[in-house]
């Protein structure tokens, strides 16, 4: 498939580099087109890899990903275009986290929404799933390299666009027992709301290579 990232961060750099790997075509999107990062991301993955502006990157992608600083990401989807997110599955891994007052930082989102339900409301024609973001860039897309089954969380309100984002974690590594449906785009307030969590395991651990695992009753 096509695919859209839009975001040149750190996970960005890792679902692009992933998502060449597994078979498709990648472009980055920033911005601008030209960001020093994204040409060193197409430089990396080479030609399945390109780059451009979020508007761009949304128009050349069949798929989506959002992958912008949370509080940010409605201006970025802006700027990318209604036009072009409509009709599309958006995977949205961002986190609505302020690190003005240095770190841990806080999840801003009123009134007990979630930044998910906020981007579906404010690009009807997405088709948004929430997925990724409660976990660290790398074992996002290597899933393996973690030694126990562990979970993944999908939340959105379009089943097939939930079908799709989970066929890309299958080939990411993820087994299909580990990816579990948490229900409808509302369902994204739990996964963001778990950061805090995170983030205090990630300062208990001292690493960011860890993941939670839902182990339930037969
Ligand atoms: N780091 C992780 O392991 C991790 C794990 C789970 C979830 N997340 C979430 O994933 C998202 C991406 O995280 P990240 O660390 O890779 O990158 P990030 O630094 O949070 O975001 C980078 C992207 O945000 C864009 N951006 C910054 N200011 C903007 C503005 N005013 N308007 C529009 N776009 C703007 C940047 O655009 P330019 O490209 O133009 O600079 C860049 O593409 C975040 O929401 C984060 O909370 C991160």
């Amino acid at each position: 498939m096509r695919i859209g990232v839009l975001g040149t961060g750190m996970v960005g750099h890792a679902l692009g580099t992933r998502l060449v790997e597994t078979g498709h075509e990648v472009m980055m999107g920033s911005r601008s087109a030209g960001n020093e990062k994204a040409v060193a991301w197409v430089q990396a993955v080479g030609d399945a890899g390109s780059e451009g502006s979020f508007a761009d990157a949304a128009a050349f992608g069949e798929v989506l990903v959002n992958a912008t600083g949370g509080l940010v990401s409605i201006q970025a989807l802006s700027s990318a275009g209604a036009d072009n997110l409509a009709g599309k599955v958006l995977l949205d891994v961002s986190n609505p986290l302020d690190f003005s007052d240095g770190f841990p930082p806080t999840v801003v989102q009123p009134d007990g929404r979630s930044l998910a339900e906020d981007i579906q409301a404010a690009f009807p024609r997405a088709r948004v799933v929430k997925a990724l973001n409660t976990m660290n860039a790398d074992v996002m897309v290597h899933p393996r390299m973690l030694s126990a089954p562990h979970s993944v969380f999908l939340a959105g309100d379009d089943a097939e666009a939930k079908a799709v984002v989970r066929d890309l974690l299958l080939a990411f590594g993820w087994e299909d027992g580990e990816v579990i449906d948490a229900g409808g785009v509302r369902a994204a307030r739990g996964l963001e709301l778990y950061l805090p969590l995170w983030l205090s395991l990630m300062g208990s651990f001292g690493t960011p290579s860890f993941n939670v695992a839902v182990v339930r009753a037969d």
